[in-house]
């Protein structure tokens, strides 16, 4: 595999450091970030002061670098102003294509989300039409983060029509870093709570954007990346039905009977075509969180 020279935009984020860590493995990597990281990198990676809303610092951030993978923006956890939403991360999105077109650099890997679907957003007028959620599922977003990432994945698409940029999106779903894990667990375990139980590990989620970065042959995709099963421990299909009103007609029934646990989004075409695939058990996650509790 070649060394690249990597910049990560919003590389001192809670996803930004591990992303920054996993690359260094095997790349240069630059993190471009409007603030230091608060921990020490790991060696060799240099920061840089940038923001993704002034195209000259951009231009000045990735000179040299081979590719971009854009992190920086406005997470939906800041419950930020509508407006700032779309100007953030649509605008920011933008100046990030613009710059790396210009500068000839060869990829972009974008950080999108599973909120471009609006599916989590559990309105009774919008729910999954087939299980499970693939890639191929209309997205029809009515909160403006995710309408910001539908914005930017088009944005994204048009550059890479043009022949000179590949550019892939990376869909998170709810991302659990180690320290965030109980804080999920109560959000999850909330008597009544009305959601659709996907999750993804910050080591897991570094992993796919590096082998977004490393892949070759993608001009434009789109990719969910979560774990393999739900973070409840019944069998998916005796919960979704409480959730939605519904099972879909369009159901895998092969799918669940793989792993009756599994998520409602899957991770087929990310392992399929970037060859990534998620560690996590969700079941191990939480034992290992009780143990520590009754430990302490
Ligand atoms: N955390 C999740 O569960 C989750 C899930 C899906 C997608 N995402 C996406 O992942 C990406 C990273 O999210 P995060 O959770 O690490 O958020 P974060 O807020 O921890 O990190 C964002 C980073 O971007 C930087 N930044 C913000 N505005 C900037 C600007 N104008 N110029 C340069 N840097 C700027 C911030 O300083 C920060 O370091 C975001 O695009 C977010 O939408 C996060």
């Amino acid at each position: 595999m070649t060394r690249k020279r990597i910049v990560v935009t919003g590389g001192s984020g809670r996803v930004g450091r591990y992303v920054v860590a996993c690359l260094a493995a095997d790349h240069e990597v630059i993190n471009a970030d409007l603030t230091p990281p608060k921990d020490p990198a790991p060696a060799g990676v240099q920061y840089v002061q940038a923001d993704v809303m002034n195209l000259a610092s951009l231009r000045a951030a990735i000179e040299g670098a081979d590719a971009v993978v854009h992190l920086a923006g406005l997470d939906y956890d800041w419950g930020c102003a509508s407006e700032d939403y779309i100007r953030v991360n649509a605008l920011g999105s933008w100046h990030v294509l613009q710059a790396a077109e210009d500068a000839g650099l060869t990829k972009v890997v974008l950080c999108s989300s599973i909120s471009i679907c609006g599916l989590q957003e559990m309105r009774p007028g919008w729910q999954a039409q087939a299980l499970p959620i693939t890639e191929r599922h209309e997205n029809r977003p009515v909160y403006p983060y995710g309408v910001s990432k539908q914005v930017a994945e088009a944005m994204g698409e048009s550059f890479a029509r043009k022949g000179k940029l590949e550019v892939i999106c990376i869909r998170p779903l709810a991302v659990i870093l180690p320290e965030t894990l109980g804080d999920y667990l109560e959000f999850v375990d909330a008597p009544d709570r009305n959601w659709l139980f996907y999750y993804v590990t910050v080591g897991d989620l570094a992993r796919a954007f590096k082998a977004a970065v490393e892949v070759t042959g993608i001009a434009f995709d789109s990719f969910y990346i979560g774990a393999d099963d739900s973070s409840r421990p019944e069998p998916t299909l005796d919960w979704y039905p409480q959730m939605t009103g519904a099972l879909p007609a369009q159901l895998d029934e092969a799918y669940f009977a793989r792993n009756p646990r599994a998520s409602v989004l899957s991770n087929a075409h990310a392992l399929a075509r970037l060859g990534w695939a998620p560690e996590s058990d969700f079941n191990v996650m939480r034992a290992a969180h009780k143990a520590r509790l009754a430990n302490a």
